[in-house]
Formats: C-alpha cells, structure tokens, sequence
C-alpha cells in the first residue's frame, strides 16, 4: 500500500519504519528541514532501540522516503496518517493546532478524483476526527475532494515502539465508512492480533481509557504503599499477590515516585478535561492526579525526615533522569521533579543517567548538579545515592564495593529496585517504596 505519515516524532518515525519493514511504500513528512535531512542521513531525532538500523534499512531498500515536500506526500499516499504533536496547552487541553494544521495542508493538495483515507494517530480528544474532516474541507477549499476520516491510536511504548509495533495486543480502528475500515485491516492484516472495528468516538476514547485505566494501576499500588508503610507490609509481596489473579495481571503494579513522561499525566488530564466538558466529574480520575503529585512528596519526606529541610550540607547521587528506563526522554519526568526539589532545598547532585544526560542538562543546567561519566561515579563522597529511574542497571551495581566509595551509607530507592534485606546485610540504610525500612 501507498502510506504517507504527517510528523517524524516517536508516534510517526517508528509506525513508518514499521510499515516499510512490512513491505509497504511509505513517505514520511515534517516540516522541519533539519530533522528530515538528518533522518536521510540515518541520524534520529529520537533515541529508540533499533530505530536508526530499521530506518536506515527501509530507506537503502527504497521503501521509507522522508521529506517536507506536502504536495508529495499527499499524492504519495492513499492511506494519511496525520501523528503529529499535542502537546497540552497552558490550560492543561490538548493543543489541536498542529492536527488541524496537517489536516488543511492535506486537503490543500488533494486532488479531485483520488480517494483518500485521512487517519488520526495522534492522541487526540474524542470528537477530534470530525473536526479534522472540517478542516480538511477547508484547506481543500472550492475542490470536490474525496476522501474518508478514520481514527487508529498507537499503543506504543517509548524504548520498546518496534517491537511493540510488531506485536500489537490489539489494533484499533474507528470511522463511520465501511471503505476506510477495510483498507485499514487490510493494512494491519499481517499482524496476529484482534482488529477492533468500532466507530471514531470509541476508538478515540479507547486510547484515553486505556492510559488513565494503567495510571489508576499505578496510582492505585502508590496508594496501596502508603498503606504498606504504615502497616509494617510489603508493597511488592502486595502487587505479586494483586497480580497473579487473572482479572488484576501483574503488570503496571510499580511502587514509586509516581507515572511521568509525555503521554500519562496529559492523558489523564485531558480525559478529566473531556468529562468535566461533558457534564461529568470523573472523580476518580482527579483522585488518580492527587495521589500521583503527592507520591513524590512522600518520597521527598523520607529524605527531609532523615536530613531536614535544608539540605545544603548535603551531596547526593542521583541515579535516573528519564521519566522511565530505557528512553533518553525527560518530558514530565518524576525524577526531574524531584531534582529540581531536591537542588530547591539547597542539595548539591552528581548526576547520571545511561541515555538522558543531553536531555537532563537541558532541563537542569548546571547549578548545584554535576553530571557524571558513569553510575559508579555517582557514588564519590556522597551521603546517599539517591534511585530516580527504573533503569535495569542500577540494580545490578556492586553496592558492596561501591559503598566504600560513600561518605554516608544510605540508599532512598525511588523505584524499588533493590532487595531491603541484602541492602541491610550490605551495611545500608535503605529507603523503599512501601517497604520495610532497614
Ligand atoms: C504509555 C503507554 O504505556 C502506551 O501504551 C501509550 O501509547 C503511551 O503512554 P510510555 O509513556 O512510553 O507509554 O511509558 P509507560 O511504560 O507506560 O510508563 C509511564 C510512566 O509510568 C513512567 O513514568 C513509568 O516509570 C511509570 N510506571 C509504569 C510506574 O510508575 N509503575 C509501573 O508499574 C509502570
């Protein structure tokens, strides 16, 4: 099939490499010069796994072209995937303007007589897809266009996309044209997974439900570590009891400083957004946001209980400055947050992370922070070491040997990576989630 994708962000680079590798003839659009001559010359704008070898793959094959050539790609394409950003506004709304902006640029270059699918993959609130089919008729102008809308929401998770590109748990496809609904399945008919046919509301509200139902998970086992606390229980002996029950499922039941990154906390505001517009106050979802922000609190707290308030005597070992493992991404990143508090309260960091230093010292700068060439050197003359990311690495450290390295034994473990009692026998004061102090 003819595919062209609008934006060469996480969502738009990684579906197109994708159906290049599935032997489709994909155009990929940006309108930023710089970033698409870099694609050319095989270097990504993002850090995902994989990513620069399947481009630079599909491009030598001739299957994957990127330009910001408009009139190209839309002539190029039968089936539109519109992926670009929307990012929140002020208002905390998801801001439409790049959408509606790739929608009437489509439909300024569609010509009269040739069918076009215009599909949304951006996440985008219910009741985006319609408008987009408004604004394509008005960059069409006095032009009899023909084309359908369709809605096809990406589940994909940053540092795992292709594979999870490949191995879809589902596919969801909405629009009102039968038409546009098979070309679609046809489109994902390679895949051994169930193809959800359903209208364009619902499957632009089955993304948004799915993300503020997995931060609930989130919220929820955070909340339940609370209790854990104050109880003198386990959280992660909680969350493997929760999760073997088929109906829970295990994943998701992370203990720790709360979800971050830049689909989660936008998501779930724009969907209390949307209720709230719709004449309904999602409770639950506002509990979901409360317990999220005070969860990083909670955590400062151990570390303000054990040194106080003003930590300027202080030097800690920052481990993790991606909102999650295995990305370079710092967007809404919990662990920058608590940096920033941390460097608020006068503390002094020697910070690394394995992929988001660039990205870290964007958003940091320099006072108070200096960023180090390994984990193991975090560890120089420090009072504590402090665990912000769930990267697998920083749990297999040699804390025996590393600490000798310390000034202060002690560990605050952000993300429950490390065993409390081998952390003990260690000589540690360790610091979890919802565990047992030791
Ligand atoms: C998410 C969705 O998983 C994906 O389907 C959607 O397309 C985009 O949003 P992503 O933002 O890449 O993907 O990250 P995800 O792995 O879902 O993690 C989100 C946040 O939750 C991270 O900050 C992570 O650290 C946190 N998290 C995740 C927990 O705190 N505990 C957990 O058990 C799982």
């Amino acid at each position: 099939m003819k595919i062209t994708l609008i934006g060469t962000g996480y969502v738009g680079l990684v579906s197109g490499a994708v159906f290049a590798d599935w032997g489709h003839e994909v155009v990929c659009l940006d309108i930023d010069q710089k970033k698409v001559d870099k694609i050319k010359d095989g270097i990504m704008p993002i850090y995902e796994e994989g990513l620069e070898e399947l481009v630079k793959r599909v491009q030598a094959e001739g299957k994957f072209v990127a330009t910001t050539d408009y009139e190209m790609a839309v002539n190029h394409g039968e089936l539109i995937f519109i992926c670009v950003g929307t990012p929140s506004n002020e208002s905390g709304a998801a801001d439409l303007s790049y959408v509606f902006s790739a929608a009437e640029s489509i439909g300024k270059y569609m010509k009269e007589g040739e069918y076009k699918v215009v599909i949304t993959k951006s996440t985008v609130p219910v009741k985006t897809s319609e408008k987009v089919s408004e604004h394509i008729k008005v960059g069409a102008g006095s032009k009899k266009v023909d084309y359908d809308v369709a809605s096809n929401p990406e589940f994909l998770r940053e540092g795992t996309s292709i594979f999870d590109a490949n191995n879809a748990d589902r596919v969801v496809i909405g629009s009102g044209s039968e038409k546009a609904l098979n070309l679609l399945e046809s489109l994902y008919a390679g895949l051994n997974t169930t193809i959800v046919k359903t209208d364009l509301a619902s499957s632009e509200l089955i993304k948004y439900a799915a993300n503020a139902f997995l931060a609930t998970k989130i919220s929820f086992i955070n909340e339940i570590s609370q209790i854990c606390e104050r109880t003198g229980a386990d959280v992660k002996s909680v969350a493997i009891g929760m999760g073997l029950d088929n109906r829970i499922g295990p994943k998701f039941l992370n203990a720790g400083i709360g979800y971050g990154g830049s689909c989660f906390p936008k998501d779930v505001e724009a969907l209390y957004r949307t209720s709230s517009q719709n004449l309904y106050d999602f409770r639950l979802l506002r509990g979901v946001m409360d317990a999220n922000e005070r969860q990083k609190i909670y955590f400062m707290n151990k570390i303000w209980d054990k040194y106080g308030t003003n930590l300027s005597k202080y030097t800690f070992g920052i481990l993790g400055a991606a909102f999650k493992n295995d990305t370079d991404d710092t967007r809404k990143s919990v662990a920058i947050e608590i940096i920033k508090i941390l460097r608020g309260a006068g503390a002094k960091m020697k910070l690394f992370d394995p992929a988001a230093m660039e990205n870290a010292k964007k958003e940091l700068g320099n006072d108070y922070i200096t960023y180090m060439e390994s984990a193991e050197n975090s560890f120089e003359a420090v009072d504590a070491i402090i665990i912000l990311t769930e990267w697998k690495e920083f749990a297999s450290l040699d804390y025996e040997k590393l600490s000798s390295k310390m000034k202060g034994k002690v560990v605050f473990d952000g993300r429950n990576l490390l065993d409390p009692k081998e952390m003990k026998k260690l000589g540690y004061e360790y610091f979890g989630i919802g565990r047992h102090k030791v």
